[in-house]
């Protein structure tokens, strides 16, 4: 007799990328948009410092890496979510969430993962298309919005289409989501949005308490192969939330230390850029 799987084992999509890996010879995944180079010295020497401490546990609380990311960004720690990947933590807000007879509401085509969120917890998916400039249709979104919608994630810019939202949209757009809903803006690549300051959507954390800024340091600082995100939130129910649902330590010793390292060059990050 076969083992009895979760029913949701059946619904949750295989990772389109996954079976690229297992290729040989000199391939580029360009679907994974992984960055071109190597991280920076700095940060590789304060990975291997880390390696002779490999016999103890990361910080669970990531508190050398939060404090960093509340100097920088003006967030207090507390609002702060760190994840193994940025994938980590949105995975931890479907599961924190989401349920049976909860919605979802994102772009589509948009990043590969979101599907997972619904799959994984038996909420319902509206996938709204976006627009014939392949923008997300924000109106067309906040139409979908109902009582029973938990989360909506806008992705900006978006993945795979690369089109970005003014801070203007995505504030009216924020304003007019109900409180009782979470809106996730995934920035993973907003470093190379040239047309607007990146950090501009910070502000808007101070006025929206069920906003969460999803963020990561695998595309612009290069550091995916350690796995290491964050969340920059609205209020301290979101991190709590996503904490509670994920194993204690979400975030390996060396990413944390790389990652407050590669913070420290931001002129490195605008060079890349
Ligand atoms: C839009 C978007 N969000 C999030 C991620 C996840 O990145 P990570 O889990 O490596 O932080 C990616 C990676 O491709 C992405 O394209």
């Amino acid at each position: 007799m076969p083992i009895e799987f979760a029913e949701r084992i059946r619904r949750i999509p295989v990772y389109p990328a996954a079976a690229g890996y297992a290729l040989d010879g000199d391939i580029a995944l360009l679907a994974s948009n992984e960055s071109p180079y190597p991280p920076i010295p700095a940060v590789m020497d304060a990975v291997t410092r880390a390696l002779g401490s490999l016999n103890r546990y990361p910080d669970p609380t990531c508190s050398a890496l939060r404090s960093a990311l509340s100097d920088r960004y003006g967030v207090p720690v507390q609002r702060i979510a760190i994840g193994n990947g940025s994938c980590d933590i949105l995975l931890a807000a479907g599961e924190a969430l989401l349920e049976p007879e909860a919605e979802i509401v994102y772009a589509w085509p948009s990043f590969s993962v979101y599907p997972h969120l619904a799959a994984a917890t038996g909420a319902r998916a509206i996938e709204v298309p976006v627009d014939g400039e392949h923008r997300h249709d924000l109106d067309a979104m906040l139409s979908e919005i109902t009582a029973a919608t938990r989360l909506v994630i806008v992705c900006n810019p978006n993945n795979p289409t690369s089109t970005a939202l003014s801070l203007e949209a995505i504030a009216a757009f924020v304003r007019a989501v109900p409180r009782h809903v979470a809106v996730v803006l995934d920035e993973a690549y907003c470093e190379f949005n040239l047309l607007q300051d990146p950090d501009e959507s910070i502000a808007l954390l101070d006025r929206h308490p069920n906003l969460v800024l999803l963020r990561t340091f695998s595309k612009v600082y290069g550091l995916c192969g350690l796995r290491v995100g964050f969340a920059l939130c609205g209020s301290d129910e979101f991190r709590t939330a996503v904490d509670q649902v994920r194993q204690p330590f979400y975030c390996n010793a060396a990413a944390q230390v790389a990652a407050i390292e590669a913070l420290r060059h931001q002129d490195e990050v605008t060079r890349r850029v």
